[in-house]
């Protein structure tokens, strides 16, 4: 029977809440009497944008989409497909893609260039985490951050391993040993 895996707390609960209030605080001076849109990246950024969009003094409209990647471990020509698509248009609109992490970069590459494509006032990007030592994008950066962390899976605050752990109030790192990086290439949703 495999391990069951073992989780250490890396971020917890109290220290999220008061960097999203600060990255809120950030957007809140930036679009001062601007209205927002929010673009979510489903499923992992969900409870990320639920709490930074109930922080916004703005007038805010949200909306999500899905990407699934293909191969990411194994194989460096991994591709980003859309798996959902905006239900309505962001034109003239200032658009927040709203990420949980960042990780190759690959996926906020894609979904950039498919956003801009479509004509938003503005496209700006924040993201819940970031590993910058993993970046094979290298232009990929959020404009808003909530934490750097070092080259470690991390689950929890939305964020899944083989769909488990996304409702954990901490973000904590899936220790060595419970499987994670292990891949199979088949799709999978973020
Ligand atoms: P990228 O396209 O390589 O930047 O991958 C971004 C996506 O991979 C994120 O939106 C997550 O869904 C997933 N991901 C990357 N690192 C982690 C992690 O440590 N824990 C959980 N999901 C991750
Ligand atoms: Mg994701």
């Amino acid at each position: 029977m495999p391990a069951a895996p073992r989780l250490k707390v890396l971020i917890p609960h109290a220290d999220i809440r008061r960097r999203v209030r600060a990255v809120a605080r950030r957007i809140n001076r930036d679009f001062r009497g601007q209205p927002v849109h929010l673009i979510g990246v489903l499923s992992g950024a969900c409870i990320f944008l639920a709490d930074l969009a109930r922080q916004l003094d703005l007038e805010v409209s949200i909306d999500f989409m899905a990407v699934a990647s293909y191969g990411r471990e194994k194989n460096s020509s991994g591709q980003v497909r859309l798996v959902k698509d905006l239900d309505s248009s962001i034109e003239g609109l200032n658009v927040i893609l709203v990420e949980d992490i960042l990780d190759t970069g690959r996926t906020v590459d894609y979904l950039r260039r498919l956003l801009a494509a479509r004509r938003p006032k503005s496209l700006r990007i924040v993201a819940l985490l970031d590993k910058p030592s993993r970046r094979l994008v290298l232009d990929v950066r959020p404009d808003y951050l909530g934490f750097e962390i070092p080259n470690q899976f991390v689950v929890g605050y939305g964020l899944d391993w083989a769909g488990r752990f996304r409702h954990l109030r901490d973000i904590c790192a899936l220790l060595p040993g419970s499987g994670a990086g292990r891949r199979t290439g088949r799709a999978g949703v973020s």
